[in-house]
C-alpha cells in the first residue's frame, strides 16, 4: 500500500496572509506550496478573455470544455499552465480577483477545479491554501488550519502588496473589495469559506510574519509529527 502523504489544510479568507504563512511553512517542512485560489483566478482569466461577464453563469459553463488547466511542480510549488501558457502576475490584478470570486460560485467550477487540486495531493507531502480545503478538497488533511485577521489588517497587508507589485489604487478601495469578497466569498451556498469542524482557529491579526509562523509550527508539530 502506498504511503498516505501529509497534508496541511490552510483556509480563510483573502488577505488573511494565508500565503505568506503556507510558503513559509512549505519551506520549514519541505511540502509542496499549493495555492488553489490561483486555480480560480486562471478560469477567471480565461473567462475575462474571452469577453464573458463575470456574473454570465452559463458564459462561464461553457467555456469549461476549452479550458485546459494544469499543475506542475515547480521550485516546490505548483505552478499553473492555461493550455500550455504558464500564469504569473496577470490573474492578480482587482479585475480578475472579481472574475475569480465570481466564478468559484458555480458548481461547475469547484467540480471542474477538484480532481486537480486532490491529484497533487495523493502523490506529494502538501501545504494548500484556499477557502474549502479542509471541508471538501482535503477532508482527511491531518493539520486543518482557518487562518483569518480583521478586515482592516488584511487591507492594509493587500494594499502594500499590490503597491509594491506596481498596481495603482488605494487603501480604500482595497478595503471595500475586500469587504465585498468576503461577503460574496462566505455567503454563497457551495463551499462557502467556512472553518472545517476540526480546524484550529488562527487570528494572526496582531502578529508578525515571524510570530505567525513560529504560532502555527507549534500547532502543527502536534498533529502532524
Ligand atoms: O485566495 P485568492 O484570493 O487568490 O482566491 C481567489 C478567489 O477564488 C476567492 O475570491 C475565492 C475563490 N477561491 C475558492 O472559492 N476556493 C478556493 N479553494 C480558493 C479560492
Amino acid at each position: 500500500m502506498a504511503e498516505m502523504t501529509k497534508k496541511i489544510a490552510l483556509d480563510g479568507p483573502s488577505g488573511s496572509g494565508k500565503s505568506t504563512l503556507a510558503k513559509n511553512l512549505a519551506r520549514h517542512y519541505g511540502f509542496v506550496y499549493i495555492d488553489t485560489g490561483a486555480l480560480y483566478r486562471t478560469i477567471g482569466l480565461f473567462v475575462c478573455e474571452r469577453g464573458i461577464e463575470s456574473t454570465d453563469v452559463a458564459g462561464i459553463i461553457s467555456c469549461l470544455p476549452d479550458i485546459k488547466i494544469e499543475m506542475k511542480l515547480e521550485n516546490g510549488g505548483g505552478a499553473v499552465y492555461l493550455g500550455g501558457r504558464r500564469i504569473g502576475d496577470e490573474i492578480r490584478t482587482p479585475i480578475i480577483s472579481k472574475y475569480a470570486s465570481d466564478v468559484s460560485k458555480v458548481p461547475e467550477v469547484r467540480e471542474f477545479l477538484l480532481e486537480t487540486q486532490r491529484a497533487i495531493a495523493r502523490e506529494n507531502n502538501v501545504i494548500m491554501d484556499g477557502r474549502d480545503i479542509g471541508t471538501v478538497i482535503l477532508p482527511d488533511a491531518q493539520a486543518k488550519l482557518f487562518v483569518f485577521a480583521s478586515a482592516e489588517a488584511r487591507a492594509k497587508r493587500r494594499y502594500a502588496e499590490l503597491l509594491e507589485r506596481g498596481v495603482e489604487t488605494t487603501y480604500e478601495s482595497v478595503l471595500a473589495d475586500m469587504q465585498w469578497r468576503d461577503a460574496n466569498d462566505s455567503q454563497r451556498e457551495i463551499a462557502p469559506a467556512v472553518p472545517a469542524k476540526d480546524a484550529v482557529m488562527f487570528d494572526n491579526s496582531l502578529m508578525n510574519i515571524d510570530e505567525m509562523v513560529k504560532n502555527a509550527i507549534e500547532i502543527i508539530d502536534k498533529v502532524l509529527f
